[in-house]
């Protein structure tokens, strides 16, 4: 597939990767999901095996590694955020070389991103970072794959992220959405804008690709013609439970709701990285509406029960885009 080779290369975060690089991902991904459905064999890295740290816990992006990891013929180990010595009783330069000693790839989900960036720097096989605090670019190239399939573009897209725009998901799409020639914006307080220093870098990315960056506490002018609605968890994993207040009080105005929806356009999909809490089915949307009497919190259940919502196809979609990110990284054995 032309003349993109990522043979070797660590996957930490997009700022690394070139528009092309990025797209030729999405398309491989493509490729691949294609071929899942085709029942075609892709099994060609067979002998080879992947690591899988995970300092805090994940369904897809876990699923999604095991699974790919198979249909390409490789062996996976998951090291779950408490059995392993990482950090604890052994630093990461040391974890690094142990299992690059033992393994053709290595995942890692976890806190800070210098922490898989050390890692990375001590790896002698290709790093893939699973989320960090700062970034998840796993995720985008499944989230851009579910663009391109609904709209059959991403160049001129309008992506409206609404809640916690500082975080892992909001500073990813922003980078995202830049590279790739979208018009990205944050629709949420002002406290939850993505850093500045950030935002400049994609500013410059802006002027190679044409894409936009704006910043709005408007939902009327944030949403207006959007393609799509974007929004994720407002406390993410690592954040205090005492925090969820605070987050209620500066986040409740920009709840994906039906009134935001209706002032996008008509074709807008509503997405979101999962979980969410829609409803009153799990622990944690329980507690909140326990203690703020409130059932749904980032999104409300009837958009996210919606037409309009692509969700569980997004989901599925990390398993393919994990698989292209593996697969383009890795030598074939055969
Ligand atoms: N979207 C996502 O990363 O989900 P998990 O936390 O379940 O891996
Ligand atoms: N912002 C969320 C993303 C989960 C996929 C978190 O870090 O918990």
């Amino acid at each position: 597939m032309g003349k993109v080779d990522l043979t070797g290369r660590d996957f930490l975060t997009l700022k690394d990767f070139t528009s092309e690089e990025i797209e030729y991902l999405i398309d491989y991904a493509k490729e691949l999901k294609d071929k899942k459905k085709k029942g075609e064999r892709v099994d060609n890295y067979r002998g080879q095996n992947v690591a899988l740290i995970f300092e805090k816990t994940s369904t897809r992006t876990r699923c999604s590694f095991e699974v790919a990891a198979h249909d390409l013929g490789m062996g996976s180990t998951y090291l779950d955020p408490k059995s392993s010595q990482i950090g604890k009783k052994e630093s990461i330069a040391d974890t690094a070389r142990v299992l690059s000693g033992m393994f053709d790839g290595i995942e890692y989900r976890g806190f800070g991103q210098e922490i898989v960036e050390e890692l990375a720097k001590y790896s002698k096989v290709p790093v893939w970072n699973g989320l960090t605090d700062e970034y998840h670019p796993t995720q985008m190239i499944a989230d851009m794959l579910t663009i391109k399939e609904k709209f059959g573009k991403l160049k001129g897209i309008k992506l409206v992220y609404m809640g916690d725009a500082r975080f892992n998901m909001g500073n990813s799409l922003m980078i995202a959405c830049s590279k790739l020639g979208m018009d990205f914006v944050a629709c949420t307080n002002k406290d939850y804008f993505p850093e500045k220093e950030l935002v400049d870098l994609c500013l410059e990315y802006c002027k190679e690709s044409g894409a936009t960056v704006t910043l709005t506490e408007d939902v009327k002018v944030g949403t207006k013609d959007a393609d799509v609605i974007y929004t994720d968890v407002w406390v993410s994993m690592g954040e205090p439970d005492n925090i969820w207040e605070e987050r209620i009080k500066a986040l409740l105005p920009y709840q994906v709701n039906k009134e935001a929806m209706s002032n996008a356009k008509q074709a807008a999909i509503f997405m979101h990285c999962l979980p969410a809490y829609h409803d009153l089915k799990t622990e944690v949307g329980r507690e909140v509406f326990e203690k703020f009497g409130l059932s749904e919190i980032e999104v409300t259940n009837e958009v996210f029960e919606s037409e309009q919502s692509v969700v569980f196809e997004e989901a599925e979609n990390r398993m393919h885009s994990i698989k292209a990110i593996m697969a383009a990284t890795l030598k074939p054995s055969v």
